[in-house]
Parts: C-alpha cells; structure tokens; sequence
C-alpha cells in the first residue's frame, strides 16, 4: 500500500479563513494536537508577515518533536531569512517557497515574463539550500498555468534542488480530470521527478477540493496539503479528515493510505473549530454533528438491526463515541420503542402505541424531539391511562 503524506495547513492558509487569528499559545496548541493526529507536515506560518507569526511560527518549532515543522516564504531573500529565524529549535525544519506562475498572475500580479519566474524562483531555491535540506517549491496558481509550463517550472526545481514540488489549485478552479491529468503529465515529463515528492494543495471554490486531491493520489501525488474543517481562504481548502477517510474507507479502490492516527480526527476538529471560532456545519462530512445522526424510521430501523445499513464509516474510528438516532417527526415505532427502554421505561404495547401516536403529533411541532420531552409526554401518559 503506497504512504500519502500530510502536510497539515490549519495554522497557515488555515488561519488565512477571514476573521480568524490565532495567537502563539493557541496556534501552539493546535499543532500538539495535530502532532498527536500524526500528521506528518505541518505548515506553522508565514514568519515575514508579521514579528508575531514569526513568533508563533517559533514556538510551533521548538514544541514539536514528531512532525517535519514548515514555514512559508515568498521567492524573495528576506522572507527566506524570516523562515530561517523562525525554525530555530525545529527537528524537522522546511522552507515552503512559492511563485505565482500562471498567466493571469505573470501579468497582473507579478508583471514578469515566463522566463523571470523561472530565475527568480531558481534563486530562491538555491538561496534556501544554504540553510535548509528540505524545500517545497509551490508553482502557485498552477490550474490555471499553461501545461507545458508546469512542466518546465518543475523540471527547474528538481534541477535547483527542491524535495517536494507543490501542483497548487489555488482559485479551487480544477475538476478532478484536468487536476489528476496535470499530475499524470508532471511524472511523464520531469527529468529526474522521481527523486522528488508530489504535491496537491487544493481549494474548495467549486466545492471539489477533496475530489481534486484524490484525483492527484490516482495520479502519482505523493502528498495531500489542507487543512482541519477544510478551513482557508474563501471558501477554504482541501478538509484533512476527508480525504484521509476516502483513503481509509476505499482503500480497495486508492491502494494508498496515510498515517494519521483516526481516533483524534473528531478532537482535532473540535479544538480547531473552538480555538478559530469557526463552525462546523452540522452536515460537514466525517466532523458535521449530523455525520453519524439518523432521523428517518427506515435509516433508524437499518441501524437498529445492522449498522453498516446507514453507516460507512463507524463513529468510534474517529473518536466519536456513537451513532445518534435523533428523534423526530420522520422517526419510526422501532426507534422510538427503543428509546422508551434506553430512558427506562418497560412499557406494554398498548401503551406504546398511545405514546407513540402522541410523540408524532408533538414531533409535527417541534423539529427534534428531545429525552425530557418524551419523558414529559410519557409521565402524562402514564398518569393519564386509566387503571
Ligand atoms: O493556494 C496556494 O497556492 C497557496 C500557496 C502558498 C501554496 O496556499
Ligand atoms: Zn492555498
């Protein structure tokens, strides 16, 4: 089974997602609990954005024994230096380094020619190699680049000396064909691409963040970058815990598997959402509180006689501790039965039937039927049946 690596992007293009900003002793929080997620990269910051990410990024650095600990940088000296100051104490230290290289970006954003992107970013790498032994090199915006482009930006940063080369979505513009079909050519055409990793860093624009980087696992990535809750910029990146379970879940079909530790996916989700104060949608896969609820008298009626019915992934593999059967007004007899015995009451059929008529009518009201309020209904009930 092919390993695919992860590199973990919360605290960086993460804390990008507008309205969030970690401070260092939150931003070292989370990454202890990515490193016990086992994630095997995990990008800290962008030290030459401000002295207190470079400060933060450090801490990240000195905290972390168990993962390979990254900090961004422009293509630019400066930047390269602030990374280099802010990965002091690190065991695993690596420079992320990145070049806009697609049109769009060449002529508006960078104002450079195809040929000034490709020596700016050759020095960057070989300025970085004084310092570091492990470099990403990320082509970004590479969607929307000319194919035989990447190509040539690739082959020069395996020539330059970069260990990991990063295939950006950057604007989430890619379907999951044209994203894998970039992966499929890069492996065909680099010289030497084998002495180096693969990169997909996806965003969600079109909603297929997670479909494109399982796309580029068919296609030869090697490592998946996103984030905890898919959090990032507008509309976020590629969500960790998703495409770590697709992975785990069809390994018949990926034949590749990562090493992330599956029962702390549900508390790293928490601690991210708590600490960036951003929600988790209630129906987000794999995290959502809805991810293992069933409301329906059919599904819960599935559930209550075999599990895998309704469930592909059990709650527990990633530490969820069960399956909610929610009590509404499409529940069944069977789920509301064993609710009545899970609260505590043995009660005859008829009388289950009078409840149970009396739940309906309540749940026709009220969206989701709570433990007190079946209570409620069932000690009126009780006391209301005639001897
Ligand atoms: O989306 C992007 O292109 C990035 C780069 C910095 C890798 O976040
Ligand atoms: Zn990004």
């Amino acid at each position: 089974m092919r390993k695919i690596y992860i590199f973990d992007t919360t605290l960086r293009d993460g804390e990008q997602s507008p309205g969030v900003n970690l401070n260092m002793q939150e931003k070292v929080e989370i990454a202890l609990q990515l490193e016990k997620l086992g994630v095997d990269r995990m990008e800290a910051g962008f030290p030459a954005a401000s002295p207190g990410d470079l400060a933060g990024v450090n801490a990240v650095a000195r905290a972390i024994k168990n993962a390979s600990v990254i900090g961004l940088s422009r293509s630019r000296e400066n930047d390269i230096e602030a990374v280099r100051e802010a990965l002091k104490g690190a065991v695993d230290p690596c420079i992320h380094l990145f070049l806009a290289t697609s049109p769009i970006h060449r002529q508006h954003k960078l104002r450079m020619e195809k040929h000034q992107v490709l020596e700016a970013a050759e020095a960057a790498i070989k300025y970085a190699k004084k310092y570091f032994s492990k470099i990403e090199f990320s082509l970004e915006d590479a969607g929307r680049t000319e194919l035989d482009f990447i190509v040539e930006v690739t082959a020069m940063a395996v020539k330059a000396g970069a260990s990991v080369v990063n295939i950006p979505d950057t604007v989430g513009f890619m379907t999951p064909y044209d994203y894998g079909n970039i992966f499929k050519v890069v492996k065909e055409q680099v010289p030497g691409v084998e002495k180096i990793q693969l990169s997909a860093h996806c965003h969600d624009d079109l909603g297929m963040a997670t479909a494109n980087a399982l796309a580029a696992v068919l296609n030869g990535a090697d490592q998946i970058e996103g984030t905890i809750n898919g959090i990032g910029e507008r509309a976020g990146n590629t969500s960790i815990e998703e495409v770590v379970m697709a992975l785990e879940t069809r390994q018949d079909f990926y034949q590749a598997k990562t090493s992330l530790v599956l029962k702390e996916i549900y508390r790293t989700s928490r601690l991210v959402s708590k600490l960036t104060g951003m929600v988790v949608p209630g129906n987000k896969a794999i995290v959502g509180a809805n991810a293992f609820a069933h409301e329906s008298g059919i599904h819960q009626d599935g559930m209550l006689k075999e599990k895998t019915t309704y469930e592909i992934i059990s709650p527990e593999t990633i530490g969820v501790k069960e399956s909610k059967l929610v009590m509404g007004k499409h529940s069944g007899r069977h789920a509301f039965r064993e609710k009545l015995i899970d609260l505590g009451y043995d009660l005859g059929d008829e009388q289950v039937n009078a409840a149970f008529a009396k739940f309906k009518d309540l749940a026709d009201r009220k969206k989701q039927v709570e433990d007190e309020d079946i209570r409620a209904l069932i000690e009126e009930k009780l006391i209301e049946t005639p001897e």
